[in-house]
């Protein structure tokens, strides 16, 4: 059968006006309800279209298969965000960085971080007081802040400049899913909002230039992202890379690195509080592996029910979509994709499937990890993404997790502050929580 020009369209499309309404209506069950039977379903938003891959085997192929898809426009949307950064890139500048930072974040790298993992997490939950509510999310996302200033850039930055990065990297998740399918030109209006985050965004490369400079000032002591960025050479010219180049590089890593992790975090602690079999299972495997010491890189192994915990919050609170774009004309389940096409995918939708998972809405912590018994397709499940693009911080995001959960189990109670009247789910590129009041209690 020849290859069809022709692609369904996903539910919700209303003519003219494409999917933009449906997506605006809902925008957190939009991706999902776009999950059909038909393995490519094409989404309209305006003038820019997308075809959206609905079997695990065309994702798993969209995210290997580099010679035909490069990135698209999501990537272009978070890059331009950060001054276009050679890991946002595609083909031989992106190997390029991906082979210098490489070590940084290497399993040897990682186990070193654990000792800064643990400090920085048993001082923040141990200033907690019995029975005063704190703001979890809040308490998280500086959390991360701080290992990940720490570990990556060997750097402690007051209070006031992380509340303000996690701003300025909140609102610039916020603004990704709209950057990447509206016009371009929408991001650029002087409205307030877009003058409020031009602000944040210059206040921020501020503090980062200051970093760079006192670094180059006092070089060779640190082994880490930044040194890495400052001994990079560049793919094309093979000049060192200048200031202005290297803050779109630490600007992209910290980007990755702190929505993600405190996000997913969160949803952990919240999904291990509102489910109180699994918060006390935490608690007996944090009793049993850290015996009231700390969560050393050698006992992670053990906390194996944590893992399990942390597996399926990522599967139920993934990314909204991703997106590439086809290098050359390619057929994808038998319709014929025009070289320059959009094709995405999306995490949410992929990971709520009912023909993949039982129950997709349920938490269940033993339905993940690798020994849960089922054989489910590549493709079904890819928290940290696979190829060529596989996240680089998988390994500290996933110590960070497992550190901060076992400890917090170890040490606390936890149940919703009264008197909270809703958490709801924020729409974002990565959803998370729209709070996290918590009243914590001693266990002992
Ligand atoms: C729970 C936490 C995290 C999740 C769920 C996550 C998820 C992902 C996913 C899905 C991708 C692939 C994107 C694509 O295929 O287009 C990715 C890429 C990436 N992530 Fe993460 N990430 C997390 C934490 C981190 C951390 C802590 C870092 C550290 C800086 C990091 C750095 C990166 C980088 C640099 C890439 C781009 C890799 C490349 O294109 O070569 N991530 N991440």
């Amino acid at each position: 059968m020849p290859d069809s020009t022709y692609c369904p369209p996903a539910p919700g499309r209303i003519s003219l006006l494409g999917h933009g309404p449906a997506l605006l209506r809902r925008p957190l069950s939009f991706f999902e309800a776009t999950r059909t039977a038909d393995p490519l379903v094409r989404v309209e938003f305006g003038p820019v279209g997308l075809f959206l891959a609905n079997e695990p085997a065309l994702v798993h192929r969209i995210q290997v298969d580099i010679d035909t898809f490069e990135r698209g426009r999501f990537f272009e949307a978070l890059a331009g965000n950060f001054g276009n950064p050679l890991i946002a890139a595609s083909g031989p500048p992106h190997r390029h960085q991906r082979r210098t930072l490489k070590p940084t974040f290497s399993r040897r790298s990682v186990r070193a971080y654990t000792e800064v993992i643990t400090d920085e997490t048993e001082a923040r939950i141990g200033r907690w007081q019995p029975g005063r509510a704190v703001a979890a999310d809040q308490e998280i996302s500086d959390l991360v802040a701080a290992v990940v200033l720490r570990c990556l850039f060997s750097t402690e930055l007051s209070h006031a400049t992380v509340r303000d990065v996690r701003e300025t990297m909140y609102a610039i998740s916020r603004r990704l899913l709209p950057q990447t399918i509206l016009p371009a030109v929408l991001g650029t209006l002087p409205t307030p909002g877009n003058r409020r985050f031009t602000a944040a965004v210059n206040r921020f490369h501020a503090t980062v230039d200051h970093l760079i400079r006192e670094r180059r000032a006092a070089p060779g002591q640190h082994h880490d992202a930044l040194s890495a960025l400052l001994d990079t050479r560049h793919p094309d010219t093979g000049a060192p890379l200048d200031d202005v180049q290297i803050r779109s590089e630490f600007l992209i890593l910290l980007f990755a690195a702190l929505e993600t992790t405190s996000t997913s975090l969160s949803w952990a602690v919240f999904e291990s509080v509102v489910h109180p079999k699994v918060l006390r299972r935490l608690q007996d495997e944090a009793d049993s592996v850290l015996q009231g010491g700390p969560a050393t890189y050698d006992r992670l192994t053990d906390l194996v029910f944590t893992r399990k915990v942390i597996d399926e919050t990522l599967r139920l609170h993934g990314p909204m979509l991703f997106t590439r774009r086809a290098k050359r004309p390619v057929t994808l389940a038998g319709v014929a994709i025009p070289k320059g096409a959009e094709v995405g995918y999306s995490p949410r939708a992929m990971h709520r499937a009912a023909d993949l998972y039982e129950a997709p809405s349920v938490f269940d912590p033993d339905r993940t990890g690798p020994d849960d018994g089922t054989d489910r397709p590549r493709g079904a499940y890819f928290p940290f993404g696979t190829g060529p693009h596989r996240c680089l911080g998988e390994h500290l995001a996933l110590t960070t997790m497992t550190v901060a959960l076992a400890s917090l189990a170890a040490r606390w109670d936890l149940r919703i502050a009264p008197g909270t009247r809703r958490i709801s789910e924020v729409n974002s590129s990565l959803p998370h929580l729209s709070s996290l009041p918590l009243l914590p209690t001693p266990r002992i």
